[in-house]
């Protein structure tokens, strides 16, 4: 099998130079070759968005499914799994989710947590992308709608996905214009 030399940053740790072979699926890397399971595989055609990670690029962020690219599409990029958004405080050593996170588990926002990665880092995604481009307050809703909109969840029915978003944004005036 024909393989390629990848590396990238992923969750602040440099990964590679290391061979992989042309046909793995970033996602399998990712549990097989990192032990790294938070990022969930649902369709494995593209469609539910459950396996969706974060790339951090120079003009901000944009998510890419890990079960239809390779994971030599993704050498050279700078990336976020679910695993990497939470961090310790470094004087108490407790474990500081990301607001996105938190404001998620407050509104119990899933259920079986299958769809909840993909959910995580899109809205983080966004979140962060409104520290640069405040959104309209009147368009707040469907502008979160719009971002989420290819993510499909079986349990929810989204509501509370939505509204956890909507909540933790309109706490930050800095947010919205
Ligand atoms: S598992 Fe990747 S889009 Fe569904
Ligand atoms: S919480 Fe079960 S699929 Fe979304």
């Amino acid at each position: 099998m024909s393989k390629s030399t990848v590396n990238f940053i992923l969750n602040g740790k440099q990964i590679g130079p290391i061979a992989v072979d042309q046909n793995t699926m970033m996602i399998q890397f990712l549990h097989e070759h990192l032990n790294l399971t938070g990022t969930k595989f649902g369709c494995g055609a593209g469609i539910c968005h459950a396996c969706v990670i974060l790339e951090k690029t120079a003009t901000g962020h944009v998510t890419h499914r890990t079960c239809i690219n390779g994971v030599g599409s993704f050498n050279g990029k700078n990336l976020m799994t679910v695993e990497g958004h939470a961090r310790i405080d470094v004087k108490t050593q407790e474990l500081e989710l990301h607001p996105v996170q938190q404001a998620f588990i407050e509104h119990f926002s899933f259920q079986c947590g299958w769809c909840t990665s993909g959910f995580v880092n899109e809205a983080i995604g966004y979140y962060e992308s409104l520290k640069q481009n405040p959104v309209k307050k009147s368009e707040l809703r469907s502008s979160i709608e719009a971002s989420l909109a290819e993510h499909v969840c079986r349990c929810t029915g989204y509501v509370k996905y939505y509204e956890a978003i909507e909540d933790l944004i309109l706490s930050q005036p800095e947010l919205v214009r």
